[in-house]
């Protein structure tokens, strides 16, 4: 009906594989939007810089289920004087990891540690709990399958592995670290058969997903794309 106020899409589900570029079109989107972010993986990323950092074994899945469930994690979007290129601030027990979040230790963990179903089921529950102040745009592997099943929007986005290891390596030198192609396409295969073969929540899109092929097109571009798609949604819910 045309006078009826238009229904916002409360939660935008985006899922896809390490480096597909679903982060930093799911920022954009909620930049465009005035919709708050939450990129899954930093949370993961958290709990496996913890671990590390307090030495508890990463095959011990025991302790690393229980370090999830006690771990203060907040975040925050960047505030004025933070401009050292992040996109949003991790603070564990008060203390700002952002940064240590992207070592290769952490990238080198987090695959096993978020494999866990303990540290998966409580970290879903704080994701969902995030979700449900709604204008959200959620990002991860398993947003549209199991954190937020009815969000009304979808999207999975992926791109070739030699594009997002390319992807990858300029991020890593433009932050200053040595990088090589070869051992992170390597390590692009590997999270992608770890995430996608686990047990509990595998890598896959939502059957009601809309699949993105981002290996050769730019962020902006798909962002224009989803930014179309949700006024058709929002114009067909009338
Ligand atoms: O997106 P990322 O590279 O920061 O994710 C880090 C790891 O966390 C990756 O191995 C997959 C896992 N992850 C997950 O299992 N579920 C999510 N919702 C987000 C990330």
């Amino acid at each position: 009906m045309a006078n009826e106020t238009k229904e916002p899409i409360a939660m935008i589900a985006i899922d896809g594989p390490a480096a597909s570029g679903k982060s930093t079109v799911g920022r954009l989107l909620a930049e465009k939007l005035n919709y708050l972010y939450l990129d899954t993986g930093s949370m993961y990323r958290a709990v496996t810089w913890a671990a590390l950092q307090e030495e508890i074994d990463i095959e011990d899945e025991t302790a690393v289920t229980q370090l999830a469930h006690n771990i203060e994690i907040e975040i925050f979007p960047v505030r004025d004087g933070e401009a050292d290129g992040r996109h949003y601030t991790v603070h564990v027990a008060g203390q700002d990891i952002t940064w240590q979040l992207r070592t290769p230790a952490v990238d080198a963990n987090v695959s096993q540690v978020s494999s866990y179903l303990g540290v998966r089921q409580e970290m879903v529950a704080r994701q969902r709990a995030f979700g449900e102040r709604g204008a959200v745009v959620m990002v991860g592997r398993d947003i549209g399958t199991v954190v937020m099943p009815d969000a009304p929007l979808k999207l999975y986005i992926t791109a070739s592995a030699e594009e997002r290891a390319r992807r990858r390596t300029r991020d890593r030198q433009a932050q200053g670290h040595i990088a090589n192609y070869d051992d992170i396409l390597a390590d692009v295969l590997r999270r992608d058969q770890i995430d996608s073969n686990r047990e509990h929540s595998p890598l896959r899109p939502a059957t009601d997903a809309v699949l993105i092929d981002s290996t050769a097109q730019p962020p902006a571009a798909i962002v224009d794309t989803i930014l179309k798609m949700i006024r058709e949604t929002v114009t067909s819910n009338q």
